[in-house]
């Protein structure tokens, strides 16, 4: 941290901002981080700031770097999960995955309007670089009549064979969502194989990109980060160290952050199932 004027005000600085999206604190990637040189640069700041712990909010790499500080400096941390991407293990949500998932099912039900009054069958990409949450999970809500994951689930030929059946049932407009790191590749590739293969249906692509990430956090976020927030604090209190809190079947619950880094989440493919049930 460059500033650590920043910290001088720190009651005044979080009054107000549970509406806002971002973060004030401007915090990101950072590759410095990944040496032991930037680490012990990171250390010396906390040590002048007078800092006692740390609550990170974030995915695997500001899990690595809270784990990493806690070993080498015994400093006491405690991880949040905070990802839209939804994909950390030891919890059933992370902070911004609702809100983000909210924004994408607003603007698919806009493009609805334009699918269904001109016959269009819309692509619609949204995040996901290494897992398929944001994806499947909107693709229920909105109907879709397609997915594609980056989890590899179905070939392009399946995909043409759903838009063929779709349109013999004299459906008229349809909406495919897929991820970002979908296994089939980029989406204006996947929508112009469609259009080779259905030339007459009229094929447009939207990529959502950072919308996604931005706006008013939702109702249910809001009460998680309010949950896991008090939970951190107790935990550091208490003495617990590397550690994520998480929030599995309702309940708070602690996972080592080297278990949250290394296990893999995986989807629940019933939901898969079910969309294409409610698409049909
Ligand atoms: O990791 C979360 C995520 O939202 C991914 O789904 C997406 O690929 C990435 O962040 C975008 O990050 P950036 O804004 O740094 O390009």
């Amino acid at each position: 941290m460059d500033n650590p004027s920043i910290f001088a005000d720190s009651e005044n600085e979080t009054r107000n901002i549970l509406n806002q999206g971002g973060t004030f604190l401007k915090s990101a990637r950072c590759a410095e981080f990944r040496s032991a040189e930037g680490r012990k640069k990171a250390y010396e700041q906390i040590e002048e700031a007078e800092i006692d712990a740390l609550v990170v909010i974030g995915g695997n790499g500001s899990f690595t770097g809270a784990h990493l500080l806690h070993k080498e400096y015994g400093l006491p941390v405690i991880g949040i999960p905070g990802t839209i991407d939804n994909d950390l293990y030891g919890t059933d949500y992370t902070l911004g995955y609702d809100s983000a998932t909210n924004v994408v099912v607003e603007c698919i039900d806009k493009i609805r309007d334009t699918a269904s009054s001109h016959n269009r069958l819309f692509f619609v990409e949204v995040m996901g670089r290494d897992t398929g949450f944001i994806a499947l999970r909107t693709a229920v809500a909105t109907g879709a009549l397609d997915v594609v994951l980056p989890e590899e689930h179905s070939s392009m030929e399946d995909l043409i064979s759903e838009v063929e059946k779709s349109f013999a049932n004299r459906k008229t407009s349809n909406i495919i969502i897929t991820a970002e790191g979908n296994h089939l590749g980029n989406t204006y590739d996947i929508s112009r194989k469609i259009v080779e293969q259905f030339p007459h249906i009229d094929t447009k692509v939207t990529i959502l990109g950072h919308l996604q990430r931005g706006g008013a956090p939702s109702c249910m976020d809001r009460i998680l980060a309010g949950k896991l927030g008090v939970a951190a604090v107790e935990a550091l209190l208490n003495g617990k160290s590397d550690v994520m809190c998480g929030v599995e079947n309702q309940d708070v619950t602690f996972t080592p952050l080297e278990k949250a880094i290394s296990q893999k989440v995986e989807l629940n493919m019933d939901l898969l199932r079910i969309s294409r049930i409610l698409a049909t």
